[in-house]
């Protein structure tokens, strides 16, 4: 079925001017951008966005990294948009990612891993919402 997916061009990617290479990568494999906008999070915005993870060892870093620099939120269509998506990223950890994939061929380290994407219809409209009014959404 038609899908969409939550989509995060990480700062490590927009400090490298990755933008354009890692949208064609989402084109090539028949995901259309159907919202995009670039910001700059605030560690508000951080934390809630990836509250799941405040448990976490990580969670600091992983919220001082996404407050370092530019991000590109992103809403991806298209047939089975999330699962796609997730095939397209690459494993969280580019040391695991197969070739082809956008952390294998850009990703830094599991945390500067230049790309988020939701891991679940479900999550995908959370974090949709969190960044986008319905009228942002143009399919
Ligand atoms: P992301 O899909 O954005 O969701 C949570 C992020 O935490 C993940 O990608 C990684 O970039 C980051 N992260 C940093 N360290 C770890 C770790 N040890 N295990 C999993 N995720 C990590």
């Amino acid at each position: 079925a038609t899908e969409r997916t939550f989509s995060i061009i990480k700062p490590d990617a927009t400090r490298r001017n990755l933008t354009g290479k890692i949208n064609a990568k989402f084109e090539e494999a028949g995901l259309r951008i159907v919202a995009q906008k670039r910001l700059w999070m605030t560690r508000e915005q951080a934390e809630t966005f990836y509250g799941v993870h405040r448990e976490r060892g990580f969670f600091n870093d992983l919220v001082a990294f996404m407050t370092s620099g530019p991000v590109v939120v992103q809403v991806l269509e298209g047939e089975n948009a999330v699962a796609r998506n997730r095939e397209i990223m690459g494993a969280t950890n580019p040391a695991n990612a197969e070739p082809g994939t956008i952390r294998k061929e850009f990703a830094e380290s599991i945390e500067a891993n230049s790309v988020h994407g939701s891991d679940s219809p479900e999550n995908a409209a959370t974090e949709i919402a969190y960044f986008f009014a319905g009228t942002d959404l143009v399919g």
